[in-house]
């Protein structure tokens, strides 16, 4: 299963993460783990390039592109060999962080970035994504409450999140794959959530394992 998790920055996605991959794993399943941009050599030196502030004259299809290159170095390096070895993948970020933010909130073509995420992901789409979503208030004040020094793209500003959040949303009516979570609820609510949606895929996928051993 190819599992991926969205949402604006600071949404508590990671944690979520990290929750399912604690829970699966305890289940007795093998899962893998890993975050956009990066993952892979490449895509950590994409990724270095990508949050660093200093990069001011970064242009807009500069940033499609190193986020898309780093993408396609994951697909081919370590997830699909990963999901042909049957191991749970749980991604944090995928390609729809490309619509929502390069598209939705730099306001590139979608037509060209849904060609480029095609591409450029080797055409693997998810099987469930889930969607953190959290009003920008409360975004605001997370920011503010960590205190901590913003990366190039937490540098865009609140406007650019208010449209991100919209092509989020936009994503989750029109994609079946999506479910939405509210993201004010407590961390132990979401984790539970997530695990009631996954429950009947992953019993589904035990007796499948059990039938091939017996
Ligand atoms: P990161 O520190 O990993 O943030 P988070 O923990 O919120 O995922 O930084 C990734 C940043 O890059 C984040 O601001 C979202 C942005 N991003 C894009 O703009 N487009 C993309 O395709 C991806 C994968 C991320």
């Amino acid at each position: 299963m190819f599992i991926t998790f969205e949402g604006l920055d600071n949404s508590g996605k990671s944690t979520q993460v990290q929750m399912l991959a604690e829970h699966l794993t305890r289940k007795g399943h093998r899962v893998l783990v890993l975050r956009e941009p990066g993952g892979t050599e490449i895509g950590e030196r994409i990724r270095t390039m990508l949050l660093d502030k200093n990069n001011i004259s970064m242009t807009e299809a500069s940033e499609l592109f190193l986020f898309s290159a780093s993408r396609s170095q994951l697909v081919k390096e370590i997830i699909k060999p990963a999901l042909e070895g049957g191991m749970a993948v749980l991604c944090d970020r995928y390609y729809d962080s490309t619509t929502a933010y390069q598209g939705w909130g730099r306001g590139i073509s979608l037509e060209v970035i849904a060609a480029i995420n095609r591409y450029a992901s080797d055409n693997l789409v998810p099987d469930i994504t889930f969607l953190l979503d959290i009003p920008i208030k409360e975004i605001e004040k997370r920011i503010l409450r960590a205190k901590k020094n913003n990366d190039r793209m937490e540098s865009s500003g609140l406007e650019f999140y208010e449209r991100v959040r919209n092509g989020y949303l936009d994503l989750a009516k029109k994609e079946s794959r999506y479910r939405l979570l509210d993201a004010l609820q407590t961390v132990d609510d979401i984790h539970d959530a997530i695990w009631e949606i996954l429950a009947p895929s992953i019993e589904k996928h035990i007796e499948i394992e059990n039938e091939k051993k017996i």
